[in-house]
């Protein structure tokens, strides 16, 4: 008895000292880690992927066309080969339970799902309770008490049995993830499914990793795990502890092992959080061997991270699936190698048009306020604005000069927002109406997607009078106007009447008051300025006025009257080449803009035209 106390009370403190130890350890390898990245950023000379900015002249345009050598992509040691892999090789099965949202079973083979070679949802007996998931398999008998890797090893079981000899690649899971199905294929292209690996993001402490950001076995790696046995080891001899430090453990002894797919700056693959959190600037995580820091988050071949709602599940989707940057196409270190990899068959780098919006001249500005000046500074600055031709900020009275932010000289607030439009655009006139073709009016929480603009653009010509954005006409609106949250573009010809005949004519342009998008309509409307369709041909929108999250779940009655063009209340109500998203403030922007210039695969579903856009034809009544 004495003894036995004594041997408990010895362990206690070793597990402490251990604790201790090892804490300090493992906190010194990841601030180790992160300064190793660091000066890994600091030398390299393409640095500005990290920002993928470029200015739409195809000057800095390192993305396509490239010869970059495969293996520094990823870090994946030793002599790298180029594995033949197509998404028909892999296996996705997805564990859930009775308190698994309904709208995931239905989301996920309507997404991501539809690109696995097969989707499964597995689910058990828990709490006496039987599986209930359409289309569910059901895995285990009854337990009275589930532990995760109780059932998560017979889900492997279940894998083995029977689909070993199918697949090459067995991806389990997590029912809240996001999945980029085209990444996952672009990154096991350098892994051999005869070798027993598994991927993943792997934490610091021994074998232990983060199974909330799913993971993938190899073929050999899934027949070692369940035919070796280890398995098998009494369970309760892991206590309570997370699916990734037992299943972490179970792979280390079976001899599987762990491939690191991290990127050349230290981002990962998978990532167990949302991007909200991700790109937040707080966020830090010494568990993990690479360590997220100062908002650097993810790699261009992120495969994972979390969706939790429906909401942001489906604008998640149509940023990383639907919608595409004209002319943008993300490297693919894999298209020299091997014909086999997922590239788009159909990329639009080689469309005539691509060469036409390079002499797309356009001058965007937004309407902002001194107190939001961080978030320009920080988000918009780094993000969409380098790739306008010119950029303004206009706010009221300027604390600092900066060359392109100037003051209006107009008091703050709603009502005197019409005035500062014509300011703006006043502005505009005087320094630059000859520089540039097109002037663009956004808000400092609008996103463009400006080579997209530019693209719709190229079909237009300047020299009419005619403006562009999203058109709605009330029934107590005489005229149609542009939604004002989503912004407008004048060519120069409405430019120069808004100028010189509207402003200076206050019975056709009311010099005040009013909403500014409405006023500003009726204006233009009233000097021959006509409104021009933005929908594609497919009459998909691009000019996305309420909030993207929100119009993709609900469509508001007000909305369906308001709307000139015809109102889609489908999920894929946005043209694949969308231009503008209001409601983006601060950190959606960075989503956005890393979603769309990182995220995004190299392949899409292939779209049958190339003509996406018509040009404007002036009314001949
Ligand atoms: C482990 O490290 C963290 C961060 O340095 C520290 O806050 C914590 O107190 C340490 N825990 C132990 C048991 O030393
Ligand atoms: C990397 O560059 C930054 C800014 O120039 C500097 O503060 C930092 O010390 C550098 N880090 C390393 C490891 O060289
Ligand atoms: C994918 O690979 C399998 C063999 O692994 C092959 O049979 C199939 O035709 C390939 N599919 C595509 C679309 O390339
Ligand atoms: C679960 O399913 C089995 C077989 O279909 C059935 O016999 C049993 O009654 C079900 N149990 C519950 C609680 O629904
Ligand atoms: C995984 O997610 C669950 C639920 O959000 C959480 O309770 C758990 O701590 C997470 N595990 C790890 C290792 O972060
Ligand atoms: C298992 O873990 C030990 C200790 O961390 C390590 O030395 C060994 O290489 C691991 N085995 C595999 C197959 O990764
Ligand atoms: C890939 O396809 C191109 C053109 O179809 C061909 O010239 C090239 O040899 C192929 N490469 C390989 C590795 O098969
Ligand atoms: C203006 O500049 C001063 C001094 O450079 C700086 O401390 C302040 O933060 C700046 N204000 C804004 C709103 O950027
Ligand atoms: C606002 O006032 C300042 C100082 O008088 C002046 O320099 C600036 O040009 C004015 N801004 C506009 C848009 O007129």
């Amino acid at each position: 008895m004495r003894v036995r106390c004594f041997m408990i009370l010895l362990g206690s403190w070793t597990i402490v000292w251990l604790l201790f130890a090892s804490n300090r350890t493992l906190f010194d390898i990841a601030k180790n880690n992160w300064r190793v990245y660091q000066s890994w950023r600091n030398n390299s000379a393409t640095d500005s992927r990290l920002l993928s900015v470029y200015n739409g002249k195809g000057v800095a345009l390192p993305f396509y066309n490239n010869n970059i050598n495969p293996s520094k992509l990823f870090r994946i040691p030793g002599d790298y080969k180029i594995w033949t892999v197509n998404n028909s090789d892999v296996y996705c099965f997805v564990y859930v339970t009775k308190a698994t949202n309904s709208w995931l079973l239905e989301l996920i083979p309507k997404t991501w799902g539809s690109h696995c070679g097969h989707l499964e949802f597995i689910c058990s007996y828990k709490f006496h309770e039987n599986c209930t998931v359409p289309n569910g398999v059901i895995v285990q008998a009854k337990l009275v008490i589930t532990r995760e890797y109780d059932v998560i090893k017979k889900v492997f079981q279940y894998c083995y049995l029977h689909y070993i000899r199918k697949f090459k690649w067995f991806f389990r899971i997590k029912e809240r993830a996001y999945v980029i199905m085209n990444n996952l294929i672009d990154v096991l292209a350098y892994v051999d499914y005869l070798q027993p690996r598994y991927l993943g993001h792997k934490f610091l402490e021994g074998s232990s990793f983060d199974a909330n950001a799913s993971y993938v076995l190899s073929q050999s790696g899934l027949r070692l795990l369940v035919e070796s046995g280890h398995m098998n080891n009494n369970v309760a001899e892991y206590g309570f502890r997370s699916e990734g430090k037992v299943v972490g453990d179970w792979l280390n002894k079976s001899g599987v092992e762990f491939v690191d797919t991290v990127d050349a700056y230290g981002r990962e693959t998978f990532h167990s959080e949302d991007m909200r959190s991700l790109l937040s600037l707080r966020h830090t995580d010494t568990r993990s061997v690479h360590p997220y820091r100062d908002g650097v988050c993810c790699s261009d071949y992120t495969v994972t991270f979390l969706a939790q709602s429906v909401r942001t599940y489906w604008e998640n989707d149509a940023l990383v699936r639907q919608i595409r940057v004209f002319g943008y196409q993300k490297p693919s270190y894999l298209a020299s190698i091997s014909n086999t990899t997922a590239v788009d068959t159909t990329p639009d780098v080689d469309d005539p048009m691509l060469t036409k919006t390079k002499n797309v001249k356009i001058l965007c500005w937004i309407l902002s306020m001194q107190k939001h000046f961080k978030v320009y500074k920080t988000v918009i600055d780094r993000t969409w604005a380098k790739r306008c031709d010119k950029f303004l900020v206009f706010v009221s009275n300027p604390v600092n000069k900066t060359a392109n932010v100037i003051g209006l000289n107009i008091t703050e607030g709603r009502e005197h927002l019409t005035e500062k439009v014509y300011a703006a655009f006043k502005y505009c006139y005087d320094h630059y109406v000859d520089d540039y073709d097109w002037f663009l009016k956004a808000d400092d929480d609008t996103f463009i997607i400006v080579e997209n603009l530019r693209y719709f653009l190229a079909h237009q010509d300047p020299k009419l009078p005619v403006f562009f954005g999203y058109e709605f006409k009330p029934k107590w609106s005489q005229h149609s106007y542009m939604s004002g949250g989503s912004g407008y573009v004048l060519s120069k010809e409405s430019l120069i009447k808004l100028v010189l005949i509207g402003i200076t004519h206050p019975g056709l342009c009311p010099p005040k008051g009013g909403a500014e998008d409405v006023t500003i309509g009726h204006c233009l409307a009233n000097i021959g300025v006509k409104s021009g369709h933005t929908s594609d041909v497919f009459h998909k929108e691009t000019f996305i006025p309420l909030g993207f999250r929100y119009r993709l779940t609900h469509t508001p009655p007000w909305f369906m009257e308001y709307s000139v063009q015809p109102v889609s209340k489908s999920k894929t109500f946005s043209s694949r080449y969308s231009i503008s998203f209001h409601y983006t403030a601060g950190l959606y922007i960075n989503i956005y803009h890393t979603l769309l210039y990182g995220i995004n695969p190299n392949k899409h579903n292939s779209v049958e035209t190339k003509q996406f856009f018509k040009p404007y034809k002036a009314n001949k009544t």
